[in-house]
């Protein structure tokens, strides 16, 4: 058994979709958020600059004394989870390997797309995992870049011009593939889901990196005793680099349940 909280990051919003399902599996854990929203997106940016902030996020939640890191940032996960797992003695997780893994074992034609940041696309690193379990697979991959910064801004609802034009484009080489599960591979997309499910049909599986991140993470804890007691009263803290009021609102409203004077604002570039 193991009281200690477990700590979350993204670069924003996309996070929460790890955080809303480790809420419903494990209700008894604490788990203190951080959610970089003053650096948002990563996924444009670099490697170095990547790895550096990072870096500085698992420095800001190590404070509180975690039994575990989750990388809910597909980004993060692709690029940086190497050095943060040799760098940090705790264990680290991240989306990409869980989510990978789910979509071998659940395509049925072996035709899977991917949707992700550039610098998730780019580093090939959901390709890998899933030729690892399915080597036969066929992966279509589409880098989404405007995904992230239309979620902040909750441009998120079907009926929104904006996010059903960029996302019809983005979408149709998929389409035309004719993939038969698709990969939502940035923590950001599932608040996209009832967009993208609109233009893919309901044939189409998809599936959602926080989600399988989150429950890698409770089948490690559980295998490892590392549980919080069954009693235990869980709870959840966020931290952001911006604007608390814009994120407390966009959070309280994809989570279900209301954040407002959960939320603290840190100075990320202290750590
Ligand atoms: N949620 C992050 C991811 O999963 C978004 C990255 C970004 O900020 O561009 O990739």
């Amino acid at each position: 058994m193991d009281t200690r909280p477990i700590g979350v990051f993204d670069s924003g919003l996309g996070g929460l979709t790890a955080v809303r399902e480790l809420c419903r599996l494990l209700p008894g854990e604490e788990i203190v958020y951080f959610g970089d929203t003053g650096r948002v997106p990563y996924g444009s940016r670099s490697r170095e600059t990547i790895v550096k902030y990072a870096r500085q996020d698992v420095a800001f939640l190590r404070q509180f004394d975690l039994k575990a890191v989750v990388i809910a940032c597909g980004t993060v996960s692709t690029t940086a989870l190497e050095v943060l797992t040799e760098e940090n003695a705790l264990p680290i997780l991240g989306v990409v390997a869980p989510a990978a893994r789910a979509a071998a074992r659940r395509t049925r034609s072996g035709r899977i797309g991917l949707i992700g940041t550039q610098a998730s696309i780019r580093s090939g690193a959901y390709e890998k995992w899933i030729h690892q379990e399915r080597p036969e697979a066929q992966v279509f991959a589409q880098a989404c870049p405007l995904f992230v910064p239309l979620v902040e801004n909750g441009r998120t609802r079907p009926g929104d011009v904006v996010i059903e034009t960029v996302a019809a484009e983005y979408l149709a080489p998929l389409q035309a593939a004719e993939v038969d599960t698709l990969v939502l591979g940035c923590t950001h997309y599932p608040l996209l889901e009832a967009v993208i499910r609109s233009i893919m049909g309901p044939g189409v599986d998809l599936i959602n990196a926080g989600t399988e991140g989150a429950r890698a993470v409770a089948e490690l804890l559980r295998e490892r005793g590392a549980l919080a007691p069954q009693d235990a009263q869980g709870g959840c803290r966020y931290f952001v680099s911006d604007h608390v009021e814009d994120f407390a609102r966009l959070a309280s409203l994809f989570l279900g349940w209301d954040v407002t004077g959960a939320v603290g604002q840190v100075d990320i570039d202290l750590y």
